[in-house]
């Protein structure tokens, strides 16, 4: 096989067509079943993006109260989920925590048969399970950033929207207008990319039949990796190295000196910057404003001109999305969970598409291993 018929990383191979979002390199836009990601991000509460992402059409009003009923209904810590998390040890990266906490959740669901042969699950279980864990995920994030400070849990408000009781449950405080809204945001900025690692690899887990509680936990696993989503905790730490404006040029000589890769910047699709990063930026503004800390405003700044005009590698949207979480006041730790919980929509928008028309994902391979051989002294029965 020549050097060139190899696709390392599938760069550049498309292995499907979905209905779900379209990336635009050219453009530089993203759109979620057609429409442009800022003007979601800009008009609807995260709730009506996973009916979007679900359905393929924005709830009508009915539609999404029926949607954040059921949302509310399942958004309690069940019993088992904080047992199992409680086992683990308290410096348990959070990325497995709830990887753990969504098996759990997958082996405790008695929907269905139980036979091997109907793991897949129909179109309305599939959308039942999808509901349940992306209720379910704030609850599971929450309680993980506060079993680490050693707080108490703060139970789910029924009064309060996805965003505004996600921040609750967290901080036990109800957290102002403007702070919900950029939460608001990241989260629908967040939900979905057409075909990156952690969607393909819950697209390649359900090619085979298997289940859709499966495909989320393999798909947490491929974006825990800082190469994906761990950038966006990646992105603090970086900030937190570096400390203050006055003191990037000196941070980047030595980290472009020793071949560091600066997390928040590049993206194998964008080349000419991400579609998502100005409407998270502006996010990121109004967080600055309100918690008044230029400092952070002007480290960013300095940082995002230095590696631009050095490298020509833009941002990408863990680049802002890291300092707003940080504002905001979730632990560095926890900033991957929160790309989980709304990442779940888009994963399990994919599980369904492929589900209604799979075909086994199987990609061949180059061997370049030893030539054959034989084991000494073998001889093959007559
Ligand atoms: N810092 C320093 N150099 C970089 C960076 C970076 N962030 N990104 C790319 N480069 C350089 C590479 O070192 C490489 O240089 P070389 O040709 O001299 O070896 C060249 O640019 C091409 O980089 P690749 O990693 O081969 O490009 P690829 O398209 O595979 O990578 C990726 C994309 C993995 C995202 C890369 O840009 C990266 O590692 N970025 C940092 C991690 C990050 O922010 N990930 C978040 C992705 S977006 C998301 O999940 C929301």
């Amino acid at each position: 096989m020549a050097e060139a018929d190899i696709k390392k990383g599938l760069a550049g191979v498309v292995v499907d067509y979905t209905a779900v979002s379209k990336v635009n390199p050219e453009t530089n836009s993203l759109l979620y079943r057609g429409y442009p990601v800022q003007e979601l991000a800009a008009t609807q509460p995260f709730e009506a993006v996973a009916y979007l992402l679900w359905h393929g059409e924005l709830p009508t009003d009915e539609q999404l109260a029926e949607l954040r009923a059921e949302e509310r209904r399942h958004r309690a810590l069940a019993d088992n989920v904080r047992a199992a998390i409680d086992l683990l040890p308290l410096d348990a990266h959070p990325m497995d925590e709830v990887r753990t906490a969504v098996s759990v959740i997958g082996a405790s669901d008695n929907s269905g048969s139980g036979s091997v042969l109907d793991a897949a699950g129909s179109p309305e279980e599939n959308l039942e399970r999808s509901i349940r864990l992306y209720a379910a995920l704030p609850s599971i994030v929450a309680y993980g950033q506060r079993r680490r400070r050693g707080q108490e849990i703060v139970e789910p408000r029924d009064d309060l929207d996805y965003s505004a009781n996600f921040l609750w449950m967290t901080f036990g405080e109800e957290a102002d207008e403007v702070v919900v809204d950029a939460f608001n945001r990241s989260m629908i900025l967040y939900a979905e990319h057409s075909f990156n690692a952690s969607t393909f690899t819950a697209r390649v887990i359900t090619s085979t039949l298997s289940d859709l509680y499966s495909a989320v936990v393999g798909a947490i696993g491929a974006l825990k990796g800082p190469l994906h989503g761990g950038a966006n905790e990646a992105v603090l730490h970086i900030m937190s190295e570096i400390g203050s404006a006055d003191n990037v040029v000196p941070w980047l000589d030595q980290a472009l000196a020793e071949k560091r890769k600066i997390m928040g910047f590049g993206h194998r699709v964008y080349k000419r910057g991400d579609s998502r990063v100005p409407t998270m930026k502006a996010a990121l503004d109004t967080l600055i404003e309100h918690y008044d800390r230029p400092d952070v405003a002007e480290l960013y700044a300095k940082l995002e001109s230095e590696f631009v005009s050095r490298k020509g590698i833009y941002p990408n949207l863990d680049y802002p999305s890291g300092p707003a979480y940080n504002l905001i006041g979730f632990d560095t730790l926890t900033f991957t969970p929160l790309f989980i919980a709304s990442r779940v929509t888009g994963w399990t928008a994919h599980i369904m598409e492929q589900t209604a028309s799979n075909a086994l994902i199987r990609p061949l391979s180059a061997y370049n291993g030893a030539d054959e051989r034989h084991i000494e002294g073998y001889v093959p029965d007559a």
